[in-house]
């Protein structure tokens, strides 16, 4: 069954986890779908997995398209968000142009932009035109040549200007939030303060829901992999299969295994 919005809210209503991961192309997204993924997130990451670069900058507005694509042609069932790369949003018209072609040619269900103020006036602009948003706060990969790649909210300042944000996201018709890096009793209070959906990455076990950069969870990640992810290819008793990680994923979400086993970032 299609996964839709009003699904994925019904889901935070009832308390089921919801399960999101990266996906950047057909085959994957298949597989993700299969196993019974609830979001498919085709990430700027792939700027850095696939695409070999040192972070998502270099990430364009085209190459998201044909990432988008390639997802949605494997995709079945599953939501689908697609990110606006760095500057992509800069002006309230390039991010009409951008959104136009994540959804009109790359078959996205909902786009994803980073930061709080700045991007309130296009949160609402797109969501005026029916267009679904989600937010990201917290670590900000686009941001980290000004902020480098930090936890936030760890102290009083940040955590109110976090909350703050996330507030006004919603309030301008944000539809889901990601909440990157942010200490779990942060999160947690972001979560319960907002209606829409908080997925969570290094942000502890209680937001709505959990994703991960899909070649962290292979452990295929060239290089250092953060400290909450956490690789669902070991520890099987010799049944190894991607199909396996990912069931075994998506169960441990639902289950709130995940991420409670993993490391956490405190207050
Ligand atoms: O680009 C991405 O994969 C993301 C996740 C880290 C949330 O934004």
């Amino acid at each position: 069954m299609k996964t839709t919005l009003s699904r994925l809210q019904k889901m935070v209503q009832s308390g089921e986890k919801i399960a999101c991961l990266t996906a950047y192309d057909a085959s994957f997204a298949h597989w993700l779908d299969q196993a019974g993924v609830d979001v498919i997130l085709v990430g700027d990451s792939l700027g850095m997995v696939v695409q070999g670069h040192g972070s998502t900058l270099p990430v364009s507005i085209k190459e998201m398209v044909y990432h988008t694509q390639m997802v949605q042609r494997g995709n079945l069932n599953a939501w689908c968000i697609a990110d606006l790369p760095f500057m992509s949003d800069a002006t309230l018209e390039e991010a009409l142009v951008s959104t136009r072609l994540l959804m009109k040619e790359g078959g996205a269900n909902m786009v994803k932009l980073e930061g709080g103020q700045r991007v309130l006036n296009t949160v609402a602009h797109l969501s005026a035109l029916g267009i679904p948003v989600c937010g990201h706060l917290g670590l900000l990969p686009q941001s980290v040549e000004k902020k480098g790649y930090k936890v936030v909210g760890r102290d009083r300042d940040s955590a109110e200007k976090l909350l703050k944000d996330a507030l006004a996201l919603q309030a301008h018709g944000a539809e889901m939030l990601v909440l990157e890096c942010v200490p779990s009793a942060l999160a947690k209070t972001v979560t319960e303060a907002l209606s829409i959906p908080v997925i969570g990455i290094g942000a502890g076990g209680d937001t709505s829901g959990q994703v991960l950069v899909l070649y962290d969870l292979l452990g295929l990640t060239v290089g250092k992999t953060p400290l909450f992810a956490k690789n669902y290819l070991e520890g099987h008793d010799g049944e190894d299969s991607i199909q396996r990680a990912l069931e075994a994923y998506v169960a441990e979400v639902k289950s709130g295994e995940f991420p409670a086993s993993c490391h956490e970032i405190r207050l």
